[in-house]
């Protein structure tokens, strides 16, 4: 495995991590998620991210559980805060900040994260306000650097000029060879001012292991057949989308590569990114992601992939 810098923080992460949504704590028996994460840290993936609001705090519970008798030195926690816990507890608020990070830190079983997210723009609340109690966390020692996942360019620029506040390291977009709108704006800003990408669903949720064929029905195994799992999938679904990922299939071949190997080392391609965030179901998805790190594509590689998704990619 490969670590990055995470943007100006002292964090090292494996270039893969491993995530919780969907997964962990919700979809996935204990049995088969303790087997993803041991098997995990034996690859030597040392980052891993979760949100409070996965499974309403299941996946923190997990997880808390799991790495209670780990050196808490040893991996790097990501945690986040902003969707609805109940019906009042919501948002970005300083009052929310402070009662989240609290109720994270306690399912997690620890007196702090590594990194805490704000898991979208909050429009409801100052960010002057927002930004202020982050600090707060920060220098309370309940966080170690803060994030945020998916906000755009303007609100990012924002939050950069506001004196006398903690700044941000990461930024969490989607983002896969299916999904590559970050790349217009956002890696560029995050560039110049010490931020890296740490991406999620790198796989399209699976889509780009190959899995799901054109014309096909999911296999019954699979995130996209689950009720539990598969409520987000739909747009990479079409054949359009799933015809793409085919022609994928021989460039990945032709490199004795599997098309998750491909398309993970795609996306390390990039040295702003930190870091892929995969999800796993299984501890054997968990090996083939990992085996990723380390791969490098050359121009040949990269602009045959480009041909293959021209008609393909969504946004
Ligand atoms: N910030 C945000 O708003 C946000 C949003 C989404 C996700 N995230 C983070 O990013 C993480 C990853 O997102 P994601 O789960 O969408 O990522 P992903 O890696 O694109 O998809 C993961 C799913 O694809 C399947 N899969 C993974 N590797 C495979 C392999 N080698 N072969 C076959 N199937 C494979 C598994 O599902 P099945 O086996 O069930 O088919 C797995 O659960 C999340 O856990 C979360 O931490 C953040």
């Amino acid at each position: 495995m490969r670590y990055r810098k995470l943007g100006s923080s002292d964090l090292v992460v494996s270039e893969i991590a491993l995530g919780s949504w969907l997964t962990y704590g919700v979809g996935v028996e204990t049995e088969r998620s303790r087997a993803c994460l041991e098997r995990a840290f034996e690859l030597g993936i040392n980052f891993i991210d979760t949100a409070n609001v996965y499974g309403r705090g299941a996946a923190e519970e997990f997880l808390g559980a799991e790495l209670a008798g780990r050196d808490r030195a040893s991996y790097v926690l990501a945690t986040k805060l902003f969707f609805p816990m109940s019906d009042t507890d919501r948002g970005l608020s300083r009052g929310q900040v402070l009662k989240q990070i609290d109720a994270s830190l306690a399912r997690l079983r620890t007196d702090y994260v590594d990194l805490y997210q704000c898991h979208r723009y909050d429009r409801e609340t100052p960010l002057e306000e927002t930004m202020e109690a982050l600090t707060e966390v920060v220098r309370a020692g309940k966080a170690r650097y803060i994030g945020f996942s998916d906000w755009n360019a303007e609100q990012i620029q924002a939050a950069l000029d506001l004196p006398g506040v903690e700044k941000f390291v990461s930024s969490q977009p989607q983002y896969s060879l299916l999904w590559r709108r970050p790349e217009r704006e956002i890696f560029d800003l995050c560039r110049r001012n010490g931020i890296s990408q740490i991406v999620y669903s790198p796989l399209a949720q699976g889509v780009l292991t190959g899995k799901y064929r054109p014309g096909e029905r999911p296999g019954a195994d699979t995130r996209a057949a689950s009720d539990e799992m598969g409520w987000a999938m739909g747009k990479f679904l079409s054949d359009r989308v799933l015809e793409g990922v085919e022609r994928l299939r021989p460039i990945a071949d032709g490199l004795g590569l599997t098309l998750a190997q491909l398309s993970l080392a795609w996306i390390l391609r990039e040295e702003n990114v930190a870091s892929a965030i995969v999800g796993a179901s299984r501890p054997e998805q968990v090996e083939a992601n990992a085996s990723a790190s380390g791969i490098e594509l050359d121009d040949a590689t990269l602009a045959a992939v480009d041909e293959a998704l021209a008609a393909s990619t969504l946004s």
